[in-house]
């Protein structure tokens, strides 16, 4: 088995040490090996380092406060007039990051913006008014990454449950 898929969990603790250039190009390169619809490669991603901007992220929705931490955070979006199937295709995007940042020694966690709110408020509209999103855009998550400093025990093999798998029929 691949040793980041076992080791990955969300990390939301983070140690203020940066996430070096080198590492970040590693993260969205592991990005642009994901499979797409029809190849359509609608993702985009959005650097963000700035504190205030981090700080601001973290009041999307009411799960979103890792963002405030980390020292990098990665938004994920899609271009609607490449997309064919956005949410799986940056879904898998997002997911090659978080497995990259684990081969890395760094830690990550997803936080929902697609169809997410806070009191009402749309998270994916506040994200896009934030980051200067244009219009045909969408932004499915934020990554927040950086050096973990919590630690989590691998999921245990237990959960591997036969009753989740079946053979021939269900
Ligand atoms: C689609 C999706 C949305 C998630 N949204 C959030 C979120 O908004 N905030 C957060 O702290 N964690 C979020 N998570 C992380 C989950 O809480 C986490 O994956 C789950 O509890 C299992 O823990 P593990 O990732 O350590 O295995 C999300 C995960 C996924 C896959």
């Amino acid at each position: 088995m691949i040793k980041s898929i076992i080791e990955r969990r969300s990390i939301r603790k983070y140690s203020p040490d940066e996430v070096t250039e080198e590492e970040v190009n590693a993260l969205l390169e592991a990005a642009m090996y994901s499979p797409s619809s029809f190849n359509s490669r609608p993702w985009h991603f959005i650097v963000v380092r700035d504190p205030d901007k981090k700080e601001k992220l973290s009041k999307a929705t009411p799960y979103s406060g890792p963002a405030a931490k980390a020292p990098l955070v990665i938004a994920v979006c899609a271009d609607m007039k490449l997309a064919k199937r956005w949410v799986e295709d940056c879904s898998i995007a997002a997911e090659h990051i978080l497995l990259q940042a684990v081969d890395l020694g760094l830690g990550g966690c997803w936080i929902q913006i697609y169809e997410s709110e806070l009191e009402g408020r749309d998270a994916e509209e506040y994200v896009k008014e934030i980051l200067k999103i244009p219009e045909n855009y969408r932004v499915l998550c934020l990554l927040s990454i950086g050096r973990p400093a919590e630690k989590k025990a691998a999921h245990s093999k237990e959960e591997f449950s036969k009753e989740k798998v079946h053979y021939e029929e269900f």
